[in-house]
């Protein structure tokens, strides 16, 4: 079975080809880093322009790479949300009028289900149920992954995502954007230890994320500290809470079989080598894709399009594009959250 993928819910533009088999015949990417730079941050106007602009000539590169034709294909699997609507729009349309003119099912994509199934590419061997970390600039959750289409959310972050507290202290701290990699390449130089900062719901019972509140600290901290150091220290308090938040998550999981992480946090190493730690602590299999599949990818999106394509889940032509989509709808409403799913 042969799915072409299609990604365009932030700032990557992306169309793959993988096989149910997991081979991934081709997976081509355009990132929009210096479109969006002079701004700091993902402006979504400019997005969904530089989407319409890359996504064609994308899946027309992806098809000669593999070597084969639409026709070839089983189906076509774009990501219909959660994510910026304008560029979910793009890829949206694009997949149905591929399907359309193909004569080739679509199936629409929770892009978070994407990430969350990610790692089932990489490893063969990785079974339901698992514990996921999600931790991406968007989202930052802990999902008992039971099977595809079944999510439980154990905990949510009740205002910043992970992804989004790295970028928005690597501006407080003049590292450029994108800012997780620039965090973590700055702190490879710095003191862990140097700059005291919270760790926010640490021992809480609940395993929540909160990270509004880190932020403020480096914000308020900035220029009175080496950058390096508060690179350092402020990666350090992240890398607790996702462990701390994660153990409580373990004891309310037990039949989970493996700890995994995914989104683009999960790139970061600190973040990898602390939760294979505590991965080990608990005698679970820890499971990360590669780097590449971590960050936005339309492999992931091709994946999870084969996964439901498989289960026979496809998607009427007149489906709407939604820019929010929580992955477990039922999941309890969190005292003190924000909008964010
Ligand atoms: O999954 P992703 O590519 O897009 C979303 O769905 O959000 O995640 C992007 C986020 C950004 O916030 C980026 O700064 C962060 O992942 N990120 C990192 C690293 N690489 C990407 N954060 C920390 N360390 C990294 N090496
Ligand atoms: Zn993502």
């Amino acid at each position: 079975m042969l799915i072409l993928g299609l990604e365009s819910s932030c700032d990557e533009t992306a169309a793959a080809l993988v096989t149910d088999k997991r081979e991934v015949l081709a997976h081509r990417l355009a990132r929009q880093d210096e479109a969006h730079r002079p701004f700091g941050g993902v402006v979504p106007e400019i997005a969904a322009r530089a989407h319409v602009e890359a996504l064609a000539p994308l899946v027309e590169a992806a098809l000669a790479d593999a070597g084969v034709t639409l026709a070839d294909v089983d189906a076509i699997a774009a990501t219909a949300g959660p994510g910026l609507i304008g560029g979910v729009m793009v890829g949206l349309v694009t997949g149905k009028a591929l399907a359309h003119a193909a004569g080739k099912p679509l199936v629409a994509v929770n892009h978070l289900e994407g990430h969350a199934l990610s790692p089932r590419l990489a490893d063969p061997d990785l079974d339901f149920p698992y514990l996921l970390l999600l931790v991406s600039g968007g989202h930052c959750q802990l999902l008992l992954v039971e099977g595809v289409g079944r999510y439980r959310r154990l905990a949510t972050t009740i205002d910043d995502a992970a992804g989004e507290a790295f970028d928005k202290t690597a501006k407080l701290l003049g590292l450029g954007f994108p800012g997780g990699p620039a965090v973590e390449r700055a702190a490879k130089d710095g003191d862990p230890r140097a700059v005291p900062l919270p760790r926010p719901l640490v021992g809480s019972g609940e395993p929540h994320f909160s990270f509004a509140g880190l932020k403020s600290d480096v914000a308020r901290k900035a220029g009175k500290f080496p950058a390096a150091d508060l690179a350092a220290s402020f990666q350090q308090a992240v890398v607790d809470c996702l462990v701390d938040r994660t153990r409580i998550a373990l004891g309310k999981a037990p039949q989970a079989s493996a700890l995994v992480v995914a989104g683009g946090v999960a790139a970061n190493g600190a973040v990898r080598g602390a939760l294979e730690a505590l991965a080990g602590e608990h005698g679970l299999r820890f499971v990360a894709p590669p780097l590449w599949l971590c960050t936005d990818n339309a492999a992931m999106i091709a994946w999870a399009g084969a996964e439901r394509f498989a289960a026979g889940l496809t998607d009427p032509l007149d489906l709407a594009a939604r820019p929010r989509w929580p992955l477990d709808p039922d999941a309890e409403k969190v005292r003190g959250a924000g909008v964010k799913a």
